[in-house]
């Protein structure tokens, strides 16, 4: 039976606030930052707030029906969870809970490769009905490893990351020393002294780690080694020949994240990539960036029916979801919403955040009197 809606978090800020209190500081820092000066992270919300959407009242209008088809599969609604490395640091189990709540509510989960559980565990809890990020490793052995791993536990797509050609400058990471997993200091010890709830998860569930890459890594590494190791292990900047080599190699659908401009979308297309993710990593990679809906219309334009067309960063809310689709994406992902709610609520995290974006979905649609999630496009409000 389906847990009683939490009414003290009726919306995704009300969990982001709850996770401010509930964690500690530097792992809240890490979560909700983005980098520089945070510039492109509030771009991606206030120019998502600026899209506007026109109710039609008094059209005849069925029943909200939220399912949506991508390569092949119907999802019970048109958003699902992001990519995000150490889920486990923002709450004990928090990936496994994240890939529970998305295989329960036939929403998609994409593990990342810095996931905090492994790509077995993962492919157990969803039956395989994940999708894989792949940072693209620089030894081919390890490659094939990682994607020989992913399709023996089922995976259904392949995401492969075109935004962290470098390591994001963050200046709170720095400041904080953040390390994986974290480092013992005065500074640190107290804030976690602070979050005694926290700190018993961790005790009870032990401390999170990279699951996926656990086999390929040194353990302890702060974030200068992390950053090292990263640089060392993966090669950041994607090229053409990569997506060849793994276009051949790879069986099922192929997806392309991090797309900001139509000329990545068309190395993609022209590579015989299913389809791309319109996405700024959240804010974290680029300050001078676009707002990751400003990128999307001329990608919509020129790409729509050849690519399918996801988006990512900035999506807080079921009018969020509603903004993008009519500004022409097929589907969402959300990666900071979904750690929020298990930052407030733990193991009831996930499946609150979802319960929450589709209620507010659903409203809207009804408001605008949109009945299938395909329409939405037909209510933006054009030429803002
Ligand atoms: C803490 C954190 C860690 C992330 N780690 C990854 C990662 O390992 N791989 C990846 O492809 N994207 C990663 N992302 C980016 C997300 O997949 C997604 O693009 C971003 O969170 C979307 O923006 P939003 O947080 O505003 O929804 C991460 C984002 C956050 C906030």
């Amino acid at each position: 039976m389906a847990a009683p809606f939490d009414h003290r978090f009726p919306s995704v800020d009300d969990l982001r606030a709850g996770a401010r209190r509930r964690i500690p500081g530097f792992v809240f820092d890490f979560l909700d930052g983005g980098c520089n000066d945070n510039v492109n992270l509030g771009r991606n919300r206030s120019d998502l707030g600026d899209v506007e959407l026109r109710p039609f009242y008094l059209r005849p209008h069925g029943r909200v029906d939220l399912r949506t088809e991508l390569f092949g599969r119907e999802y019970d609604a048109p958003f699902g969870v992001a990519p995000v490395g150490l889920q486990g640091l923002v709450w004990p189990g928090g990936c496994e809970t994240l890939a529970r709540t998305a295989a329960a509510r036939h929403l998609p989960f994409i593990l990342s490769t810095c996931g905090s559980a492994s790509i077995e565990q993962i492919g157990e809890i969803t039956s395989g009905e994940f999708w894989f990020q792949l940072y693209n490793p620089v030894d081919p052995a390890m490659r094939e490893d990682l994607l020989a791993r992913a399709e023996a536990a089922g995976c259904r797509v392949l995401v492969l990351l075109a935004d962290v050609p470098t390591f994001g400058y963050r200046p709170h990471d720095i400041r904080n020393r953040f390390a994986v997993p974290p480092k013992l200091t005065p500074r640190t010890i107290l804030q976690m002294l602070l979050r005694p709830a926290w700190g018993a998860a961790v005790a009870r569930r032990g401390k999170p780690a990279l699951l996926s890459l656990g086999k390929y890594m040194p353990a302890n590494l702060d974030l200068r080694q992390l950053a090292d190791f990263m640089d060392r292990t993966f090669c950041g900047r994607l090229t053409g020949d990569d997506l060849a080599r793994i276009r051949a190699r790879w069986r099922g659908p192929l997806v392309l994240k991090g797309v900001a401009t139509e000329e990545d979308a068309e190395i993609a297309l022209s590579h015989g990539l299913d389809g791309i993710i319109v996405s700024n990593h959240g804010g974290r990679q680029l300050d001078a960036g676009q707002s990751s809906i400003r990128a999307l219309g001329s990608i919509v334009d020129r790409f729509r029916g050849k690519l399918r067309i996801m988006l990512d960063s900035g999506v807080r809310s079921g009018p969020d979801i509603a903004r993008a689709l009519a500004s022409g994406a097929e589907f969402t992902f959300l990666g900071r919403a979904f750690m929020y709610g298990i930052g407030a609520l733990g193991d009831r995290g996930g499946d609150h955040t979802a319960e929450i974006l589709e209620r507010q979905l659903r409203q809207v649609m009804e408001q605008l009197g949109c009945d299938l999630v395909a329409d939405l496009p037909r209510h933006l409000v054009e030429g803002r």
